[in-house]
């Protein structure tokens, strides 16, 4: 179950889809899987869902498929036959939440109060669905509530690429889902490219990728130390000595002993290291576990890729 949790948070944002005809299913899947999304909670909104369900799951096994609004368990072992692995529903419905926890199979209660969010916590959940997020006080709601309860968020409803990092930003917030990227006429119009493009578009939102600093590979310190004064000199940035390099402001690092990468190294900053390992290593991008570097909750803070570029060693920051 965990790993599903895993997942969730690590792909970030989860598209809602409500689909009217089963036969788009694989074709709109695979499109938001080439947009950097292989997941889908395809709702119980439109009969053609459960089968959805089926076509995504039967069809595309790198993609997460769940189920939404779920009202009732009879709906709920539909989709988990169908290959549904989460269930999500707009309330906190309690036979629906006992049930899954009987299933073991991952679910995300609506929850818009702390009495809903209290009895998730004591049928043991740690992830609830925010539902409807910004009608229902937004991000500022979940920050008063947080810190009386040991969840996690899952906000939809309202969420777009404006302001999914207003969400994301908070670190109680797991993953935010929404329609934006699968509105009905893109689906309805087969927009497969387009829907591809928005999903981009949300997942650079998301990570945030910006240069953050060059690493310069100095002789010994008295070199990083000259090196670093010329850069403070020239640009007024202030004098960072750290254990094993010298930072001219935030922009040049020069690093005491020669470190990785033949030229030296670039630090890419991102909004989340964790999602963007995941991310890049949906493309393919390997990293050097060796050079992982987390926080005291076990978030990453920086990693190196595996492969350098360009003659420089690449390594992601969180910002
Ligand atoms: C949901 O079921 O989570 C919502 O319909 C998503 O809301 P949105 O359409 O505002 O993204």
């Amino acid at each position: 179950m965990d790993h599903i949790f895993q997942t969730v948070s690590n792909i970030g944002i989860i598209p809602v889809i409500a689909i009217e005809d089963a036969a788009k299913a694989v074709p709109l899947a695979r499109a938001l899987t080439a947009g950097g999304l292989p997941a889908a909670e395809v709702t119980f909104r439109t009969a053609a869902g459960e089968e959805a369900i089926r076509q995504i799951a039967r069809n595309c096994p790198e993609v997460l498929v769940g189920a939404g609004t779920v009202l009732n368990l009879d709906q709920c072992d539909r989709a988990i036959a169908a290959g549904a692995k989460f269930i999500v529903s707009p309330g906190y419905n309690e036979a629906l939440v006992n049930h899954c926890v009987e299933k073991n199979i991952p679910v995300f209660p609506g929850c818009v109060n702390a009495s809903d969010m209290t009895r998730a916590v004591n049928a043991g959940l740690k992830i609830v669905k925010f539902f409807p997020a910004e009608q229902s006080g937004g991000v500022a709601f979940l920050k008063a509530l947080a810190p009386v309860l040991p969840l996690s968020f899952m906000p939809t409803g309202g969420v777009n690429t404006k302001n999914l990092m207003d969400y994301l930003s908070f670190d109680r917030i797991t993953a935010c889902g929404g329609t934006w990227m699968v509105k009905k006429d893109l689906i309805e119009g087969e927009k497969w490219d387009e829907i591809t493009t928005i999903c981009k578009d949300a997942v650079k939102t998301m990570l945030g990728f910006e240069l953050r600093h060059i690493g310069l590979n100095c002789a010994d310190e008295e070199n990083a130390e000259k090196t670093a004064r010329a850069f403070c000199a020239l640009f007024g940035l202030e004098y960072r000595p750290g254990n094993s390099s010298i930072f001219a402001g935030s922009a040049v690092e020069c690093m005491k002993r020669p470190f990785l990468g033949e030229k030296g190294h670039i630090a890419i900053g991102t909004n989340s290291v964790d999602r963007a390992i995941y991310h890049l290593g949906l493309q393919g991008v390997e990293f050097d576990e060796s050079t992982r570097k987390t926080d005291g909750r076990g978030r990453t803070k920086a990693i190196y890729l595996k492969d350098s570029i360009g003659g420089f060693a690449i390594h992601l920051a969180g910002k």
